[in-house]
């Protein structure tokens, strides 16, 4: 199963991703988590990333592309793998595309995550990560037993720096601009499925699991 989800900065890709990834064992790959995570690491990728993220502009194609095609090569994709938050243009997609045949592994569904603004801000302004296990949380909607303090691991909670709400404007600018037309383009392909990301998380994987239950 080689799955893209789909859809605006705070859809819940990333908290789909992390359930359908835990509960059956399907290899999680996030641009967004490997790019943080070079920036942590202060490594070449890290180093020229930074300043886009932080702007909330795309990083440049062909250094993500390269990047993920190493990352998708060196994983573990023996129950499949789950691309989230790539790709993000009409060439990433064709890039990818191109790879993916070649390795005989070809994207079988993308989950498209309609999502209205109103609800992207609430969720990204609200949303709190643990600095150690990376636990994805919301101070309103999935709020941690206790304040900053995550339930999974004990480490502290922070904000994302691109979670304030002037960034998460230009995210969503960018987002019509540039990834908005890769709908189109995979409806095209016949592989696209629709769903409402503003429903519960748990009515969301619902959903996904009910559209992938055959292959799981
Ligand atoms: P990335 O990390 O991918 O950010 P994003 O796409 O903007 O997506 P988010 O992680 O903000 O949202 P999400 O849809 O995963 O929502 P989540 O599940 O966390 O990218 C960051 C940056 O990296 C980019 O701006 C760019 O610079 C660079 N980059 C990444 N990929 C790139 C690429 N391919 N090319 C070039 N540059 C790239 O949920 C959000 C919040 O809502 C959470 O608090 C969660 O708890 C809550 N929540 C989730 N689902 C629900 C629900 N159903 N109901 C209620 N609350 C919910």
């Amino acid at each position: 199963m080689r799955l893209v989800f789909l859809g605006p900065p705070g859809a819940g890709k990333g908290t789909q991703a992390v359930m359908l990834s835990e509960r059956r064992g399907i290899l999680h790959l996030s641009t967004g988590d490997i790019l943080r995570e070079n920036v942590k690491r202060r490594t070449e990728i890290g180093k020229k990333a930074k300043s886009f993220m932080e702007k909330g502009e795309l990083v440049p194609d062909d250094m993500v592309i390269e990047m993920m095609i190493e990352t998708i090569k060196t994983g573990n994709k023996d129950k499949g793998f789950i691309l989230d938050g790539f790709p993000r243009t009409l060439y990433q997609a064709k890039k990818i595309d191109g790879e993916l045949e070649g390795l005989n592994l070809p994207i079988d569904t993308v989950f498209y995550f309609k999502t209205s603004i109103d609800i992207v801000i609430f969720r990204l302004t609200g949303r709190r990560l643990c600095k150690d296990c990376g636990a994805n949380y919301h101070i309103k909607n999935m709020p941690p037993k206790k304040e900053d303090v995550c339930d999974k691991c004990g480490g502290e909670l922070y904000q994302r720096k691109d979670d304030s709400e002037e960034t998460i404007k230009k995210r969503l600018e960018v987002y019509n601009s540039q990834t908005e037309e890769l709908i189109g383009y995979y409806r095209g392909k016949g592989i696209l499925k629709e769903l409402s990301g503003d429903l519960d998380a748990d009515v969301v994987y619902e959903e996904i699991f009910g559209i992938l239950k055959k292959d799981l």
